[in-house]
């Protein structure tokens, strides 16, 4: 692992005494640097990963099921989300805050998803949001981006939609519906978009996508040709378990180092090893 120091921080530093921006992160893409994404949903580890070099955090509606448990992130609602959104704010200096636009938040129409990205930005303090789909989202976009909130879209496998798309393990974009996914790309970025997330695709599309589009592609499950990536940190850290997507890399196994620190302390407990001496007050 390369730690940055001053002396070694290329000439193009990313800024240190002030929020990351839409542009600061286009320019990193525009200069060829591929920067990661991470969700996050408390302070924290959303500060962890700042000093990590994370540049952008998601609070991501994946919330649904890694905070409130949920089978999907369908059940999260905007309520849930905005308190989270306050704790990464706060927990955080430098990192781009993007606060997800959750299930029912934009859909019905453009206003309604106005109304909602100004929570995410006036209650919760972040700097951006994401919203799912391509065409039909539009209108949302346009209304957001001139009223000044920075909007990320997401294309691909998109996990709002899962009831129609046949469920989370479907890799989308495959054969004619890439020309498709490519043509709502080009419209999300004409629509004012300053970056879109790309999930399960092929990644020759991931990389057919990010050579079309100017703004940043951000992979998740779309291959190397993406400028930059993003993964839910729980499947990073390694504390969801079970069958994974193939795109999910275990860059940890905290699930067995949680598990064994907490035994080792019920254990410390029942045998009256814990607290000792140096644990109490005289
Ligand atoms: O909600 C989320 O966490 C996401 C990422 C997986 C991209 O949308």
């Amino acid at each position: 692992m390369t730690t940055m120091t001053p002396e070694t921080e290329p000439e193009f530093a990313w800024p240190r005494d002030r929020r990351i921006t839409a542009p600061d992160l286009q320019a990193a893409t525009d200069r060829g640097e591929r920067w990661a994404m991470l969700t996050s949903y408390d302070a924290l580890t959303a500060g962890i990963f700042e000093r990590a070099g994370v540049r952008a955090l998601l609070v991501g509606d994946t919330a649904a099921q890694v905070v409130y448990g949920h089978d999907t992130t369908l059940p999260v609602t905007m309520d849930q989300l905005v308190p989270l959104v306050q704790g990464v704010v706060r927990g955080t200096k430098v990192a781009l805050i993007v606060a997800d636009l959750p299930l029912g938040a934009y859909q019905a129409t453009p206003e309604e998803g106005f109304r909602n990205a100004v929570r995410h930005l006036k209650e919760g303090g972040a700097q951006a949001v994401k919203l799912e789909g391509g065409q039909a989202v539009l209108g949302a976009v346009r209304l957001l981006v001139a009223a000044g909130i920075p909007v990320m879209g997401h294309l691909g496998l998109t996990p709002q939609s899962i009831h129609a798309l046949g469920g989370t393990r479907r890799v989308q974009g495959r054969g004619s519906a890439g020309e498709r996914l490519l043509e709502d790309a080009v419209a999300l970025e004409e629509a004012g978009c300053f970056a879109v997330v790309l999930e399960a695709i092929p990644a020759e599309l991931g990389t057919r996508v990010s050579e079309r589009l100017k703004i940043p592609t951000v992979g998740i499950g779309a291959g190397a040709g993406c400028d930059a990536q993003i993964m839910v940190w729980q499947d990073l850290a390694g504390l969801t378990t079970g069958r994974l997507p193939r795109f999910v890399k275990r860059y940890a196994d905290l699930d067995e180092a949680l598990t064994r620190a907490v035994a080792d302390y019920v254990n410390e407990v029942a045998d009256g090893v814990y607290p000792a001496p140096e644990h109490s007050y005289a």
